[in-house]
């Protein structure tokens, strides 16, 4: 099976866990009360780790991160989740709380948001993002009584687009403007970056009379099962308000235990910066094959299919001429055809708080090693060529629509 659905990384960074956690569990009998491993933690982090994790972040985008802005979280999903229960919780009830999202989005946070109970508004996009125009069009156009931007500025999910500077400032500008009180930045993809020197993130960007919350994650650099990430917002009074969460204050520190193994990696020997920098490369070059391989099989079936070249992340958007259905396009290459392995793959309306984007699909190249990414863009392209002759001749045994 070539699994070009999945985003998550095949790359885990075993060397590193099991160095760093011998080295934690033999300094163990140093460390007492809530420093300890294997106790509670303090809630929102302990201070030694938001210290170290504030200085390694600092020295990854180039640009300061203070200590006191971060808190620890379990990944940039249980973020989100804190940060909407948060801003609920401070709501009265039955208010109208709208999320403005991108179109298309990372499907498992439209989940996260309408089980807060949330409304998701869909806001167009292009390559490179949100369309400021249409932010300001969409939030102008709704009634809400608060609401927040979700958005995934730097190699988006599904699209990979990065906004630039200019976009951020702007579309910062019109939340200020128009009484979108939050923006969640979602940006566990950025430390992927091809470039030497990152964007600034939109927690950079001064912007008075709104919050800003950067969810950062471990998940795509180290390792998904040590669900460990963090929140980073320059307004005191929201981090000592997230860290007042019921569940923090009951359990402590959550994943206490892995930002202690987390710590000594990136105190010792640097271990942490070393494997980034080893997942840039590797994912840089997976990126690239992976997009020579697709414009090879694929890009020959129809001039106006356009594969978007990645310049960092783990993804690859691809757009198909609007009579191709990429769910069709998934079930033929789902199928068992001889002299080719299966293809999975992310169907665009999957994105879509509104299910458009059939025609669009999105791969992954974090999981597949080189043979596979070679051997499923060739499956792609041998199914897409079928397809698209099938319409062409109108073919009765045909149907472009599930
Ligand atoms: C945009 C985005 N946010 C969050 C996540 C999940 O991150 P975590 O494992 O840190 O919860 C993913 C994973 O695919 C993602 O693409």
């Amino acid at each position: 099976m070539c699994d070009f659905a999945s985003g998550s990384p095949s790359l885990l960074a075993k060397d590193l866990v099991r160095e760093a956690t011998m080295e934690m569990l033999s300094m163990d009998e140093t460390l007492e009360g809530e420093k300890h491993p294997l106790s509670y933690g303090v809630p929102g982090g302990d201070p030694v780790f938001l210290s170290v994790l504030a200085g390694w972040l600092t020295s990854m985008y180039g640009r300061e991160t203070r200590r006191e802005d971060l808190m620890i979280t379990a990944g940039a999903s249980h973020g989100l989740d804190l940060v909407l229960g948060t801003i609920g919780a401070e709501q009265k009830s039955r208010s109208r709380f709208l999320v403005f999202v991108e179109n298309p989005t990372y499907f498992k946070a439209i989940k996260t948001i309408r089980d807060r109970l949330c409304e998701v508004v869909a806001v167009e996009t292009d390559d490179e993002g949100i369309i400021p125009s249409s932010l300001r069009r969409t939030v102008m156009n709704s009634e809400f009584d608060v609401a927040a931007l979700y958005v995934i500025p730097t190699f988006s999910n599904p699209r990979g687009g990065t906004l630039s500077e200019k976009r951020r400032v702007e579309i910062l500008q019109i939340c200020i403007e128009n009484g979108v009180k939050f923006v969640i930045e979602d940006d566990p993809y950025s430390m992927l970056s091809v470039r030497s020197r990152s964007i600034k993130r939109l927690v950079e960007i001064p912007s008075h009379d709104i919050v800003v919350f950067s969810l950062g994650s471990f998940s795509k650099i180290v390792a998904p099962g040590l669900r460990c990430g963090w929140i980073e917002t320059r307004s005191k009074y929201w981090n000592q308000n997230l860290r007042d969460n019921g569940v923090l204050s009951s359990g402590g520190c959550i994943s206490h235990f892995t930002s202690r193994i987390l710590q000594t990696a990136i105190q010792r020997r640097d271990l942490l910066t070393g494997h980034v920098k080893m997942l840039r490369r590797e994912y840089l070059r997976r990126g690239e094959l992976m997009y020579s391989e697709l414009s090879k099989h694929i890009q020959d079936v129809d001039e106006n299919i356009i594969i978007r070249k990645p310049s960092g992340g783990v993804f690859i958007w691809i757009s198909l001429p609007e009579h191709l259905d990429a769910n069709v396009l998934l079930k033929r290459c789902t199928n068992s055809r001889e002299g080719f392995s299966p293809v999975k793959f992310r169907c665009g309306n999957l994105f879509s708080p509104s299910g458009d984007f059939r025609h669009c699909f999105r791969v992954s190249f974090s999981k597949m090693d080189d043979s596979r990414i070679i051997e499923g863009s060739r499956r792609l392209g041998h199914e897409l060529q079928i397809m698209n002759n099938e319409i062409s001749s109108g073919s009765p045994s045909f149907s472009s629509r599930l």
